[in-house]
């Protein structure tokens, strides 16, 4: 109280001049707060505003599109680093082309951002598979504890080819945030057969297979009359086509590349090698003739949940959620996991999935990661985080202009207390009406 009585006196004796100058650098000093806490309430607490533009450290909006994020964890309890990568994109059409890199953003409590810069750059030379004007899409990164190394994993189109070549980048890094050494880029899973396919149905593709090969369409999006179980068999010898993608660590840190395979009929989850550079060859197909994209995959409480879209390019359009007890499946599809008017959920309220992030501390609480894209001027697609409610088992969406993390602090009798356990988390989704 006493501060309070000195700063009203030393205010008393200010000049007129003096209290305007100092108004002056108040109002200022509220402008910056506002712009650099884009991602902080009233109360200085984190908060998201979905879609809104969202600044770095340096008051620069952050530039990672189609991303994921790897949590870290500290020395110390409640302590760790989030880690955001995603796509850099550069302004205008010529920003669906890669023309940068993968850039890397840090934080601790994953509303304020620092710029880790590009964690993997194109390359200058024309002649390597992520030369500058290839196409870099939806990176994500795990750690893996056997060889303490950081993996990423990424769709690659090679130059010039549009989205013909359908291939996985990886790269790898001794730390989080790179520089990461590109190691090469490949079609998964070269000779091996889904394990979810019968035996009759592995050979290879052969004359008698023309009339229904003669109806592949390559342009990426559903038709009528799409083959449905001969496209993994043309490709067995060269590997399995692989566009949106993600990586998916169990809790026995066994990973898994999830991607649209199959000229974006069907996705394939594959499980990789014990060092997480390669697909070992053990792969399922996933709701065949489904055309799903942009993959994101989480586990709760035993269940395995998967969030995609349609294939409209870069058009939104309206979400979907799958859900197994096996991540090998069988997959069952749920329908559209948004909540709202008509006409928003039928485009996801212009978004598409990319990611879906675990709390850290927070059993149960998860963050559905979404991009809205602005193909017309790449550089301004925006990003989407919204919490992941839960209705009777099932992660659902809904549209909030802003929250904050304490929407996750909440425990069976609805009492705000702090951290919840996993327990609590179930009683939760069980005691709801
Ligand atoms: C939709 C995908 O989800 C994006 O990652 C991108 O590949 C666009 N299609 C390209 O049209």
């Amino acid at each position: 109280m006493t501060v309070y009585i000195h700063y009203i006196r030393a205010l008393c004796s200010f000049s007129h001049i003096e209290r305007l100058l100092l108004a002056g650098l108040i109002f200022c000093g509220i402008i910056l707060a506002a712009r650099a806490g884009e991602t902080v309430d009233k109360s200085g607490n984190p908060a998201f505003r979905p879609a809104a533009l969202w600044l770095d450290n340096h008051n620069v909006p952050i530039n990672a599109h189609g991303g994921g994020v790897l949590f870290m964890p500290g020395t110390m309890p409640d302590q760790g680093t989030y880690y955001w990568f995603g796509e850099h994109k550069v302004a205008g059409d010529l920003g669906n082309t890669a023309q940068v890199g993968i850039h890397v953003y840090s934080s601790s409590d994953l509303a304020s951002w620092k710029d880790q810069g590009i964690a993997l750059k194109v390359a200058d030379r024309p002649d390597m598979d992520i030369c500058r004007g290839s196409i870099i899409e939806r990176p994500k990164v795990v750690y893996n504890s056997r060889t303490k190394k950081f993996v990423m994993w990424f769709h690659l189109e090679l130059v010039g080819k549009g989205y013909a070549s359908a291939r996985c980048g990886v790269a790898v890094a001794s730390s989080a945030t790179g520089p990461y050494r590109y190691i090469g880029s490949f079609r998964p899973d070269v000779g091996a057969w889904p394990m979810n396919t019968s035996l009759a149905t592995h050979h290879p593709v052969g004359p008698e297979d023309r009339p229904e090969l003669d109806k592949i369409k390559t342009d990426g999006g559903p038709y009528p009359g799409y083959p449905t179980n001969i496209i993994y068999r043309r490709d067995f010898a060269v590997g399995q086509m692989a566009r949106d993608m993600t990586l998916f660590v169990d809790d026995d840190e066994t990973a898994y590349v999830i991607y649209a395979s199959e000229e974006n009929g069907t996705l394939h989850i594959s499980q990789l090698t014990p060092d997480y550079l390669k697909t070992a060859g053990r792969y399922v197909r996933v709701l065949p003739g489904g055309f799903n994209e942009a993959p994101a995959l989480f586990k709760s409480a035993g269940k395995y949940f998967l969030f995609s879209s349609h294939c409209t390019g870069w058009s939104p359009n309206a979400g979907r959620l799958s859900v197994a007890d096996s991540i090998w499946g069988p997959w069952r599809e749920v329908g559209n996991p948004w909540h709202g008017p008509q006409d928003k959920i039928s485009v996801s309220y212009g978004t598409q999935s990319t990611f879906v992030l675990p709390v850290a501390d927070h059993p149960g609480a998860f963050i559905y990661m979404a991009d809205l894209w602005r193909p017309q001027n790449a550089i301004d697609g925006r990003y989407v985080w919204l919490p992941i409610r839960w209705q009777d088992g099932l992660p659902e969406l809904a549209w909030r202009d802003q929250w904050g993390l304490s929407e996750f602090d909440y425990t069976a009798t609805g009492k705000a207390t702090g951290k919840v356990t996993q327990l609590e988390k179930l009683a939760q989704i069980q005691n709801k009406p």
